[in-house]
């Protein structure tokens, strides 16, 4: 199957980017942009691939790359959207909420859901996994890498991938044009974003309504502990909020597993 071409200077005009660069292949679309901040174009700035590899993901996951998925990292200034620092944990969720709206009309029929802190859920299998770093040489700007499986099918995927992840070509049956995703998910992200600094309540309140977690048997790993307990949702910080057997308790951090 020919990989379909990403005309990126139309992303320059139907979206909020700037500046795009796009390779044909790289390590990983967030090391490069790290790598290179300074050289990258005006903000928000893109940078995708056709192909990783070495994606990386939170914590020790890495991000499985295949021709045919969207794989892609913006810099941004929070600030040129009014977003304060202390609302800047929050973007993590936000994201998450804005891919979720972007994949939505591709995607009828299907429960599309958010599994904390910003992974996206279809049905019950992960499509896009949400990578946000910072960087202390330019405390002004966030990398939001975001690696979405749309005409990858999970059958050319290492087993463990396959039965927790899923593509928008296994689940629609047909290809779809990364393009008007990839626009789809840019616009998404921008409405969200111009929203962030009058309507976070709202926001959050959107977030939970499709929380995959809520209600449900799980433990979390916060790198120093594991704890398990039922989900109750996210809190105003964007907190995970667990009923455990010694009482209630949040995190800001960590690796959940679901446990029923
Ligand atoms: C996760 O699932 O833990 C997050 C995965 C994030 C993957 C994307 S793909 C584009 C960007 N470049 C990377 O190396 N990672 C992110």
């Amino acid at each position: 199957m020919p990989l379909d071409v990403i005309n990126y200077s139309s992303l320059q005009v139907s979206t909020f980017i700037k500046s795009v660069e796009w390779l044909v292949e790289v390590d990983s679309t967030n090391t490069y942009v790290l790598q290179n901040l300074k050289s990258l174009g005006a903000s928000p700035a893109l940078v995708g691939a056709d192909l990783q590899t070495g994606g990386r993901g939170r914590g020790k996951n890495q991000w499985w790359g295949a021709e045919g998925s969207l794989t892609f990292t913006l810099l941004l200034q929070p600030n040129e959207f009014n977003i304060q620092v202390q609302h800047w944990p929050l973007m993590s969720l936000m994201v998450g909420l804005a891919v979720r709206e972007g994949l939505l009309k591709f995607l009828d029929h299907h429960q599309v859901s958010l599994k904390w802190p910003n992974d996206v859920y279809v049905d019950d299998k992960k499509i896009c996994g949400i990578l946000i770093e910072t960087t202390p040489a330019q405390r002004e700007f966030v990398v939001i890498g975001i690696g979405l499986n749309i005409n990858n099918s999970l059958q050319a995927a290492p087993l463990g991938i396959q039965e927790s992840a899923s593509s928008m070509l296994d689940l629609t049956g047909c290809l779809h044009s990364r393009e008007e995703v990839l626009t789809s998910l840019l616009q998404s992200l921008e409405d969200v974003l111009v929203r962030i600094p009058a309507h976070l309540p709202q926001l959050l309140a959107e977030w939970r309504q499709h929380c995959f977690l809520t209600g449900k048997r799980i433990s979390i790993d916060d790198s120093q502990h594991e704890v398990a307990g039922q989900c109750l949702g996210i809190d105003d910080d964007g907190g995970l909020v667990l009923q455990t057997e010694s009482g209630q308790r949040k995190f800001l951090a960590g690796s959940v597993t679901v446990l029923e």
